[in-house]
This record gives C-alpha cells, structure tokens and sequence, in this order.
C-alpha cells in the first residue's frame, strides 16, 4: 500500500498498524455474529447506480443544511465513544477537523473529554449525544451543561437499554484505561467478570426502563431539538414524530447492538416514508464511500428534505492513523468521492438527486 492512503479503507488498514489489537477491535468491531457488521456495508454495494448523461456538470454543489445549520456536504460526524484511546488529543482533534471541514459532529455522551473541553477547542456547530443513566440526574447535568455550552441539539440514543455482546471486547478483555474525563464513565473499578470492562459498566449504569414517555421528561429540561437516533421502522418512526422528535437517525449503531438487525441503507425509504417530510432524517452505518452517500440520498429523496449520512468508524481510523489532519482527510476524501458520484451520475445540487438514480434489489424497471 502507497504511504498516503487514497480510500478509508486504507485508513483502516493504518489504524490496525497503529493501534493496540484490542483498541482496533473495540472500535471495528460488531455484536455476535457481525452479520449486520457486514451487512451494513455490503447492502450498499447491492444497489446500483443510474447515471444520467449530457448534463453540463461544471459547477456541483454539494451543500445541505440540517435543523437550518448549513453543512458543506451531506456528511456528518457520528457520536463515538473514546477517542482518546486513538489519539491523545481525541475529541478535540475530531472537533477541530469537522469545523475546518463545515460539517456538524455530535460529541458522544462516552466521550474522553468534557463538554466544555470539546466546545472550548474550536467554534463551530456541533450536538451532543446522550446516554441516560439510572437516576437521571447525571444525563440531566450534562443536557444543562450541554446546552450551556452551545450544543445544538441533542442526539438521544435509544438502540442501547443494555450494551450489545460484542465478543472481540470479551475475547480481548477489553478494560478501558482511565482517561480524561467522562462523568464517572471509565471503570477500571468495575467487576468485569473477567469479560470486557465496557459490558459490566454500561449494563450497570444505563437505564433500562428508558420510554417513550421520557422524551417528554427530556424535553422538559432542554429548549434545544431533541433527535432520536436508533430508529429502524416505519413504526417507530412515526412514534418519533408523534412525540415532537426534531428528526431521527436511522442507525444500528454501527450493528454494535442488535445482531440481525437490518442494514440500515435497507430501511431508509420505509422510515422516510413514515415521515414525509416533517422531520429529518440521518442514516448512519457503513457508509464507506463518496457513492455510499449519494445512494443513501437517492433512496431519501422521496421526501422534501436532503438529509445527510454521517460516519462513525471512518473517523476514528483517521484520527488513530493521522491524528485531527487524518479526520479532515477521511472526511475530505468521501466528499471528493461524492462530488464526483453527482458529476457522473448528472447532478449538479442535492436537489437533482432522485430516487430513479439508483438501483436497488426490490425495483423493476
Ligand atoms: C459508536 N456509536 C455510538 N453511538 C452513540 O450513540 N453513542 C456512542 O457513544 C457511540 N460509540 C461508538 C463507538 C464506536 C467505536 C463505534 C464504531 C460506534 C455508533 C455510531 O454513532 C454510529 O451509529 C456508527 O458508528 C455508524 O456506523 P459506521 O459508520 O461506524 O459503520
């Protein structure tokens, strides 16, 4: 392989150089089987592309905007967990290369530094993602100190009453060193039952009975929007728009939680279906390349809004091959490749891509 990697998976075959083995697999890793792991990936590489030819393709504009905030490409940072086993510099290197590149990050609940740290390191747009803990008060502290500190959103995860059997994590005995910050995260003094430290201390402190109804409870204590991310049917969905969700993430949580869960690029039209328009939506997982993007909008499209993808593990091979410079370059690169993608395929704004440019397994033409 050339030094400068031309793709993410390149990242990726850097980051395993650079990592510890049981770091690397904490971050690629899937639940169980890694069927959906898989499956998130390969499900866009069964649908096809329908180019449209002799556009004057000059000029492309790849800019969107969500809940109003304007982004340079449909291609957001995903809230991860721990960027500081990657890099020391962790979620303030990832902040400062998402503002550089005018895109939004939603700084992870799990993250390894605090939320003024991280809002403190560089001045941009970005939201905060929750976890809610037993009691209450420790998610409630952070939405308050979030919304303090400029967040703009709160991204409230719900694929996660209890954390998904993720066996390289078990295998490895993952134990998550003690790191800068994060509110009582972090764990060593957790009995890992000679497993991963993560499971003992996630299946300990979040919180179960977390429901519908406290979306009401979260809106009570915060003016800002409210997405809900983890949202995989037309059901569920719908629930969302019901309790005033500012917009969902179609996500299985980079297939982290549920294995057998359905790749999310397969279940984008039923829940964009399900919403017409009222709300966003983000689909997130396995979203590899510039044409993984243009696909995830294409099978959006039916709906008024142009909503963005965003990458989790993309990310973090950036910053553990390359620090803050090897994010802006992950980034950079799929933005480059979907820029291309709308000029092959004749689009010159995310307006002109429709749902009859792609391909999927179910259409007949
Ligand atoms: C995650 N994800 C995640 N989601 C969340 O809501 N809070 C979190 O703290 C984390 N942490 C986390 C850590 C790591 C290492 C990974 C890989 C993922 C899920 C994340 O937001 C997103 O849904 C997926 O990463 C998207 O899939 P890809 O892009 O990684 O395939």
């Amino acid at each position: 392989m050339a030094s400068e990697p031309v793709n993410v998976s390149e990242f990726e075959a850097l980051a395993k150089k650079a990592l510890p083995k049981m770091y690397f697999d904490f971050y690629a890793g899937g639940a169980e089987d890694e069927y959906t792991l898989k499956d998130n990936e390969e499900a866009y590489q069964r649908i096809t592309i329908r180019p449209r030819v002799l556009v004057d393709v000059s000029r492309i504009d790849t800019s969107t905007s969500i809940l109003g905030y304007p982004i340079s490409s449909p291609i957001m940072v995903a809230p991860s967990a721990l960027h500081q086993l990657a890099n020391p510099e962790g979620e303030l290197a990832t902040a400062r290369a998402s503002a550089a590149s005018n895109t939004i990050m939603i700084l992870s609940f799990s993250s390894s530094y605090n939320v003024e740290e991280v809002a403190a390191s560089c001045d941009a747009v970005r939201f905060f993602q929750l976890y809610v803990y037993r009691g209450r008060h420790i998610a409630a502290n952070l939405v308050e100190r979030a919304e303090r500190s400029g967040y703009k959103a709160i991204v409230l995860t719900v694929d996660c009453p209890r954390l998904g059997r993720r066996e390289a994590d078990i295998r490895n005995r993952m134990i998550v060193p003690k790191l800068k910050n994060v509110e009582g995260f972090v764990s060593n003094d957790v009995d890992a039952g000679g497993g991963s430290n993560l499971e003992a201390y996630a299946n300990s402190t979040f919180d179960p009975t977390l429901s519908w109804k406290d979306v009401a409870w979260l809106k009570s204590i915060t003016s800002l929007p409210i997405l809900l991310k983890g949202i995989l049917t037309h059901e569920d969905a719908l629930k969302a728009v019901e309790v005033g969700a500012a917009g969902v993430i179609v996500s299985n949580h980079g297939a982290r939680q549920l294995d057998y869960s359905p790749a999310t690029i397969t279940v984008v039209e039923e829940v964009v279906r399900a919403v017409k328009g009222k709300i966003p939506v983000i689909v997130d997982g396995g979203v590899r390349r510039g044409t993984d993007v243009f696909k995830a909008l294409a099978l959006g499209a039916q709906a008024v809004l142009y909503d963005p993808t965003q990458v989790g593990r993309p990310i973090i091979y950036g910053l553990a091959a390359k620090g803050e410079q090897g994010v802006k370059q992950v980034i950079q690169m799929l933005k480059d490749e979907f820029e291309l993608t709308m000029a092959l395929a004749g689009c010159t704004s995310l307006k002109d891509i429709t749902r009859s440019h792609v391909r999927t397994d179910r259409d007949r033409f």
